[in-house]
């Protein structure tokens, strides 16, 4: 029995129960079968949680490009590796060969060493989703270079903070972006952030909507003259399986992103064992995530999962929405796409919309169809099951992190019997543990409590970058020798898992983490604003969304607040991005205190969400009358 492809239920079982009593031997088996090591380890794993210190394959040397594009060439060298599909249907699409990309990111990673990057040198990306984004992501990995994409829908500053986190020496970009029927200016503000990153010594600039751009001289280059002439061989950097291969920030609930930090050997093994086992795929098969690269999801599951399997994986660079709502289905029929994973969000804003969009279109090639980002509700996963899947195609659930960089409980299709929002079983090599709030843990069946993972993973991040004492402070410290998600579950009278949601200060508007405290930073950069709080509230696309609390300085209170909700949206979004837009704002003269000074943000959710019929003890409170003015105010 091979470890590497889990078939039945029974199959899943045995290796699960195999993965668990010793997982080193299992991890080992898995890596030795189905990698290209340039050299194998001296030690599978050693690990300290209370370090905390995470090691995979130490001494074994490999590069990842050589496992995702080399070793396929001599038996797949003419299979399609990308297919691009662009934003305007009347475009033509790409099809990128192995042979192809394997040609496209040597010359990217010549025109890389060409302009100084070095082993080790952090590279920002921020392009939309053209092939020169996943070219780019693979050359830096071709020559050992960090890559931190920058997901290219964060503003300038947002851009900025992250550049100067990692002190990238070049950020990759594009002249412009599109979106739908819009285009954005992404050159435009890269150079609005630039101002603020002395660290960055080039900007290489892809063409993509040939629109009229500033080039300061010296530093910004057109990439597409440096790639015609540059070599079409780039020997791979020989890495240790523990080297960096990438940063990728996620928001925190407090204080800065965090630049989680993945490794290579182990990153590898993970997100290429879990794709081939949550999609099934198939050597002929047609993979779709709809996902941004700018994502974690991205990253696994558009780029190296796939790629280290030798799929065929499709990039879109478009909106679901645009020309109209029918363009997922339409690009379904058009590749007959075989695996489909998408969002939640995306999936509760198209059944909104009718029917027709769907079944206009022949869906019968999908055989798996996935679903990542946060909880998807019952009524959204069974529109997707039969109106999508026509009850034939199961759903996987997958519940992950960017911090996990892999799939960590998912059903296996065709194996697992799936359940409306349940993520179901752990997937080999995972074991999760449920937590009381005296960090005791809690065992057997019918129970619910903090989601935490007991024994390490080779995809776990590594660390935070520049900061391991918060990485050590996130994850490690609320529950000893565990690794604690921020997530809350219950697992059900099976063993089911079920995620219920963040129990932390992030919420998730349309699959995206966001941090409250950074958007009140944001929000109080208005002169006219005194304080604030942000809580989230149930929302029926974009899952949540955020409702923010504002006690203004007493200048501001003869303002217009309709201008001035204007003006506290628009500096969100010039500090962050849209997606952290809110949807309400509520002035208030107060906000629920406790004696030693904390907002209770209880009081404030609840009330944003309606549910005020009990809002617990009020009475502890340094100033309980705020509570009846807010409520007598909520929007
Ligand atoms: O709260 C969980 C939610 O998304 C969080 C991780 O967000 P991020 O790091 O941006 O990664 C998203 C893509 C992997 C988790 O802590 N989440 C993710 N998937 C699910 C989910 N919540 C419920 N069900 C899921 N399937």
């Amino acid at each position: 029995m091979s470890n590497y492809h889990i078939k039945h239920l029974e199959e899943y079982f045995q290796i699960y129960r195999k993965s668990v009593r010793d997982p080193e031997n299992f991890w080992e088996e898995v890596a030795e079968e189905h990698f290209m090591w340039r050299k194998k380890w001296d030690k599978v794993l050693s690990w300290d949680f209370t370090k905390p210190e995470i090691k995979w394959f130490e001494g074994a040397k490999l590069n990842i490009t050589e496992n995702c594009i080399d070793r396929h060439l001599p038996t797949h060298g003419n299979k399609t590796a990308i297919i691009f599909e662009p934003n305007d249907p009347e475009e033509k699409e790409q099809y990128i060969t192995f042979k192809d990309l394997h040609e496209r990111v040597c010359k990217m990673a010549n025109v890389l060493k060409d302009q100084g990057v070095k082993k080790g040198d952090r590279v920002c990306i921020y392009l939309p989703m053209i092939p020169e984004l996943a070219v780019s992501v693979l050359a830096c990995a071709r020559i050992g270079a960090i890559h931190s994409v920058v997901f290219a829908g964060f503003s300038s500053s947002a851009l900025a903070t992250r550049i100067n986190d990692s002190n990238c020496k070049m950020v990759i970009t594009s002249d412009g972006s599109y979106r739908g029927s819009k285009t954005i200016d992404l050159k435009g503000i890269v150079d609005e952030s630039l101002e603020k990153c002395p660290c960055v010594e080039t900007v290489l600039v892809a063409k993509r909507i040939n629109s009229e751009i500033n080039m300061t001289q010296n530093r910004d280059k057109w990439l597409q003259p440096l790639l015609d002439a540059a070599n079409d061989y780039c020997p791979a950097e020989i890495m240790d399986s523990e080297d960096p291969l990438f940063i990728l920030y996620t928001s925190g609930s407090t204080g800065m992103p965090k630049g989680m930090v993945h490794s290579t050997g182990g990153y590898m093994v993970y997100t290429a064992y879990t794709f081939k086992n949550v999609f099934q795929y198939k050597d002929e098969d047609i993979y779709w995530c709809t996902a941004d690269i700018g994502w974690i999801t991205g990253h696994s599951y558009i780029l190296y999962g796939p790629l280290a399997n030798g799929a065929t994986t499709l990039m879109f660079e478009g909106v679901p929405s645009y020309p109209d709502f029918g363009r997922f289905w339409q690009i379904v029929e058009k590749y007959k796409v075989n695996q489909f994973y998408t969002a939640p969000t995306a999936i509760r804003a198209l059944a909104k919309e009718n029917l027709e969009y769907v079944e206009k279109y022949d869906l019968s090639s999908l055989k798996v169809m996935g679903s990542v980002g946060e909880p998807i509700n019952e009524e959204a996963w069974h529109w997707y099951n039969i109106n999508v899947g026509k009850k034939k195609s199961p759903i996987v659930d997958t519940w992950w992190q960017t911090e996990t960089g892999g799939i960590m409980i998912s059903p296996i299709p065709y194996a697992t019997p799936t359940i409306p929002t349940y993520a179901s079983l752990p997937l080999p090599g995972i074991q999760p543990a449920l937590m009381d709030e005296n960090g005791q843990e809690i065992k057997g069946n019918q129970v619910d409590g903090r989601l935490c993972i007991k024994f390490p993973w080779p995809s776990i991040a590594r660390t935070i970058w520049g900061n391991h004492q918060r990485y050590k402070d996130t994850y490690f410290s609320a529950f000893e020798n565990k690794y604690f998600t921020g997530d809350g579950a219950l697992r059900d009278e099976v063993g089911y898992y079920r995620i219920t949601g963040r129990v932390d200060d992030v919420i998730i508007v349309s699959g995206h983490n966001l941090g409250t405290a950074p958007i009140e930073d944001a929000v109080n950069e208005h002169p006219a604003v005194a304080e604030s709080a942000i809580v989230g509230f149930p929302h029926d696309v974009k899952g949540n969304a955020l409702y923010g609390y504002v006690i203004l300085k007493e200048t501001g209170e003869t303002r217009n607040q309709d201008n001035l909700r204007k003006e506290i949206n628009q500096i969100i979004t010039e500090h962050i991005g849209p997606i952290a837009k809110l949807d309400k704002i509520q002035f208030t003269s107060g906000l629920p205190k406790t004696r030693s000074g904390k907002i209770m943000r209880r009081i404030l959710r609840k009330i944003a969400s309606k549910d005020t019929g009990n809002l617990g003890d009020t009475s502890t409170l340094l100033n309980p009358e705020v509570v009846k003015e807010i409520m007598d105010n909520a929007l």
